[in-house]
């Protein structure tokens, strides 16, 4: 049976290389899922044959789970950007200059635009896959990365180090990401700006069982390790081909810098035919040898450099300009522009943020515009062409800046200091009462499923006019509506009853104060606790708080000075929504209260940014410099002798980085 299992194993391994890295399938998908889900019955009544790395692991968990932090073999360094060819012949210059005249060449490759993976194997098999983290320590996503299809489990072939590392990354395409974008749209979640967030993004996800229907790619290049194939780092690519990697075909070899720029000049026309993103060209020595005697400086290599491509741009016309009124009634100027095609996509819109910034650039109607765009899907108007204004200045019109709402017809504010202006018309402009509903029904806030479409129709039968409208809902008012039968209206009921449960942090989030985003709620609702201390909160307990400044304070304090939220407050309090920190929050909080403490030197398991998040995250203060008032010195090894002696001689307590992390267990 175990060989039976085994052939069955190497098959599928086979058959989803072919289709997903080699593009041509052997079999049928029929018989590829029939042949899966006999090896999924197999592997349930022959648990002694457990494979880590069988191909039913593609398929994920769907228990939730929160990363380990692993410490890298060797640190993931990142590379020296490059913009122009002046630069990249002075970084010519000074491999020339360090190789003392030898023989050299380079590999060229396109920079991928995603996040950085290491892989690690042990005899052909998957051990581990971290993530870049800080260059030092990485998350252990290594469950997550066995549903990426393009990722070999099991290498093929026998002439593979028994073990080393492979660093790629990890990327999704276009295609992918358009259709994960409009489905987010559609059940109104918010979508991701580029295919690198959304690829990095996924890659965390806590699900692995989602994760796999997200259709992850992996390009792989570079291998690291002892026994290595052959001292080229071009040929250990090819080698890493045929133990079945995704690498690219376009990498070549360049014996001189003049080739470096052909491809270049190729690659800034031809990356827009990629159905992914590129956002430059990497150069490396190709010797093993010579890179390691050139190593590194603190942050990169000697030996190798990235090119990266300016944003594209182009010029189009400014049809109109027109006023978007947001949540908390700023107002945005976006441009209507004649449509063009600009890295692929079709642009017809783009913001112009404020009225200094459109002063600035002195646009007009009908004027000919810059248009450029990075790796972001808003892209940005960046100047005028005067020029063609000159030669047609009979079509030119003026754009002056709005006085009133263009929902309302409220006169605008500008706060002294803000750049935007503001509709001060709060509770009846309707764009804004929209919007903080859209906003308080998202995910990460009150998590009740209903799409725009829907809330549009409430709103329209005046079924709700707030926040908290939701929570006097009932079956019987939806039913009849427009696409709302009884099914449809039980279960947006029942979503509204269980957002009832939401934590404390996520409700603050959710009723939209503005400037109160996750990071400053969760702040709020730590040193608060409950919604009424919040309330009473002057305002230099208020800023007294890391990273509550003015703004914030202001904001807050204005807030709950307004007659008409205290009432929704209420109104939602009486309905049992949580305005308290949960009880046993409170206790783990208590764990570090007071204590003010100094991180030191490297560790094991953890790195210095998880370890400060666990301090501040148990109420404890993570400082810098050492005093009398220091708590204790949370220590690592090679901590420098100088901190040492200080920490003797004001007899400060130290603890070990395990000893810590049983304080807040
Ligand atoms: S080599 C020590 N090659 O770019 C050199 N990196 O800006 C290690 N990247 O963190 C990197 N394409 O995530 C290398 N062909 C390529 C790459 C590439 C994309 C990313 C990688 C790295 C970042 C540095």
């Amino acid at each position: 049976m175990k060989k039976y299992i085994e052939n069955l194993r190497k098959k599928l391994h086979k058959a989803n290389f072919d289709y997903y890295v080699n593009n041509k399938s052997e079999i049928s998908d029929f018989e590829f899922d029939n042949l899966m889900k006999e090896l999924i019955e197999l592997e349930k009544k022959h648990t002694d044959f457990y494979d880590e790395n069988s191909p039913s692991m593609r398929i994920g968990s769907d228990i939730n789970k929160d990363f380990k932090q692993i410490k890298h073999n060797n640190k993931m360094f990142s590379l020296g950007n490059t913009y122009s060819k002046e630069e990249l012949i002075d970084f010519d210059n000074r491999i020339k200059k360090l190789l003392h005249e030898e023989n050299y060449e380079y590999v060229c490759e396109l920079k991928f635009d995603g996040t950085a993976i290491s892989l690690i194997y042990e005899n052909g098999n998957l051990k581990q896959a971290i993530t870049r983290g800080d260059g030092n320590y990485g998350d252990d996503v290594t469950e997550n990365v066995r549903t990426i299809k393009t990722i070999p489990m099991v290498l093929d072939g026998n002439d593979f180090p028994e073990k080393f590392e492979i660093r790629g990354e990890i990327m999704m395409t276009h295609k992918v990401f358009h259709k994960l974008n409009k489905e987010r749209a559609e059940i109104n979640k918010s979508v991701f700006a580029n295919p690198r967030n959304a690829a990095s993004g996924s890659l965390k996800m806590r699900n692995s069982y989602k994760l796999s229907t997200r259709q992850l790619d992996c390009f792989l290049y570079d291998v690291r390790g002892e026994n290595l194939p052959s001292k080229l780092h071009f040929e250990n690519i090819q080698m890493a081909k045929k133990w079945n990697f995704k690498t690219s075909k376009n990498t070549k070899i360049a014996k001189n810098i003049d080739e470096v720029f052909n491809f270049i000049e190729y690659w800034d026309k031809e990356r827009e035919n990629l159905n992914f993103d590129i956002d430059g060209i990497v150069i490396k020595l190709n010797s093993i040898e010579q890179q390691e005697n050139l190593g590194f400086t603190s942050k990169v290599p000697r030996w190798a450099i990235s090119y990266k491509f300016k944003a594209e741009r182009i010029s189009t016309i400014l049809l109109s300009i027109d006023y978007q009124v947001g949540r908390t009634g700023a107002i945005t100027p976006v441009a209507n522009l004649k449509s063009v095609l600009l890295a692929g996509t079709r642009v017809k819109r783009a913001s112009l943020h404020n009225a200094n910034i459109m002063k600035d650039l002195d646009v007009k109607i009908n004027d000919k515009v810059f248009v450029e765009k990075g790796g972001e899907i808003i892209p940005k108007i960046i100047a005028v062409d005067f020029e063609y204004r000159q030669k047609n200045l009979d079509k030119i019109k003026d754009a002056n800046y709005i006085e009133n709402c263009p929902e309302c017809k409220t006169p605008l504010l500008r706060k002294d200091g803000e750049a935007k202006h503001y509709c001060p018309n709060k509770y009846s402009c309707t764009p804004q009462i929209k919007a903080k509903i859209e906003h308080f029904v998202l995910r990460k806030a009150m998590n009740i499923r209903i799409g725009k479409s829907t809330i549009n129709l409430l709103l329209k039968n005046n079924l709700i006019k707030n926040i908290s409208d939701f929570y006097i809902l009932k079956e019987n008012d939806l039913i009849g509506l427009e696409r709302f039968a009884e099914k449809s209206a039980s279960n947006l009921i029942k979503s509204i009853e269980k957002s009832k449960k939401v934590i404390f942090e996520k409700v603050l989030y959710a009723i939209g104060i503005p400037y109160v985003g996750e990071t400053v709620s969760k702040k709020l609702v730590y040193n608060f606790k409950n919604i009424e201390n919040l309330q009473k909160a002057s305002f230099e307990e208020l800023i007294s708080i890391e990273d509550i400044g003015e703004r914030i304070a202001i904001s807050l304090i204005n807030f709950f000075n307004d007659e008409e939220n205290l009432l929704v407050i209420n109104n939602l309090k009486n309905y049992g929504l949580n305005f308290k920190i949960k009880e046993e929050m409170v206790n783990k909080e208590g764990k570090l209260s007071g204590k003010k403490i100094i991180i030191s030197g490297t560790f094991e398991n953890h790195s210095r940014s998880k370890l400060k998040s666990l301090i501040e995250l148990n109420g404890g203060k993570n400082v810098t410099s050492i005093s009398k008032k220091t708590s204790f010195l949370l220590a690592g090894t090679k901590i420098g002798p100088s901190k040492l002696k200080k920490v003797e001689k004001l007899n400060i307590p130290m603890v070990s980085e395990e000893e810590f992390i049983n304080m807040i267990k």
